[in-house]
């Protein structure tokens, strides 16, 4: 695992930005995972702008996500689903056919997990993930104590994650269950990267990158990954010692 340090967010998500581009370019039917939240959103924006001025053929692109609010209904401003409708989907008109989301109000969502692992197998495994870290070093909605062989799961969620989670709707939800992508996909990506930009996010980037690798805390799994890729700004770098 290596850690780059970048002068701000801007300089981050235009880095990893055209890390995307480059993979979409040599493999035109790569299949990439994004998280939502505030951490990818300047990267997606720059994604965006680099395909359209690059004119990048996507038509053989796939992309998933990496988890989705049990309960949340898709269109709700908040959802995963909506984060990469309004980053992604829409500007980009992407179609139906080549993106993969969890279904956070499905009945079924031991079967929604098996759809996704199905997914990802058919496709040939993910080429690149692209996540954030919680404030208590999730990843995805893997929380800790995770499993670091997990496939996807339905998981539920820690206080912290329920009570920072809230930010994102505009009302105040029961944010009780998550559905992601597990610690066996982002060990088996072929290349991951974990971003995080802003001075709150110090104390969790410094236990990722120094700290011991626990499932107690999840971002730790990061230091496993040959090819992972810790990308943060010079504020979430602070704490950093070496
Ligand atoms: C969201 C996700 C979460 C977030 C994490 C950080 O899809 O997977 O694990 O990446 O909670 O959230 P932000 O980026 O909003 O600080």
């Amino acid at each position: 695992m290596v850690t780059k340090i970048f002068i701000d967010n801007d300089a981050l998500s235009d880095f990893l930005a055209e890390q995307m581009i480059e993979l979409i370019l040599s493999k035109p039917n790569a299949l990439i995972c994004f998280a939502s939240g505030n951490s990818p959103r300047n990267t997606a924006a720059c994604f965006v702008q680099k395909v359209k001025e690059r004119k990048v053929d996507l038509s053989a692109f796939h992309f998933i996500g990496l988890d989705e609010w049990v309960g949340v209904p898709a269109p709700m401003h908040g959802s995963c689903h909506n984060d990469f409708k309004n980053w992604l989907f829409d500007p980009l008109q992407i179609e139906d056919s080549r993106y993969h989301l969890f279904n956070g109000m499905s009945s079924n969502l031991d079967e929604e997990c098996s759809m996704m692992d199905q997914y990802i197998q058919e496709h040939g495994g993910i080429d690149m993930m692209v996540v954030g870290i919680g404030m208590n070093g999730h990843i995805g909605f893997n929380e800790p104590g995770s499993n670091f062989d997990a496939k996807s799961h339905v998981v539920p969620l820690d206080e912290i994650t329920s009570s920072v989670g809230q930010k994102y709707f505009s009302q105040p939800m029961k944010l009780e269950y998550g559905i992601t992508l597990g610690f066996h996909h982002l060990l088996s990506t072929k290349k991951v990267y974990l971003i995080a930009n802003g001075a709150a996010k110090a104390e969790v980037i410094q236990k990722a990158v120094e700290g011991e690798v626990t499932t107690a805390f999840p971002a730790s799994v990061m230091q496993l990954h040959k090819s992972g890729c810790i990308l943060v700004d010079e504020a979430a770098a602070s704490l950093l010692t070496r």
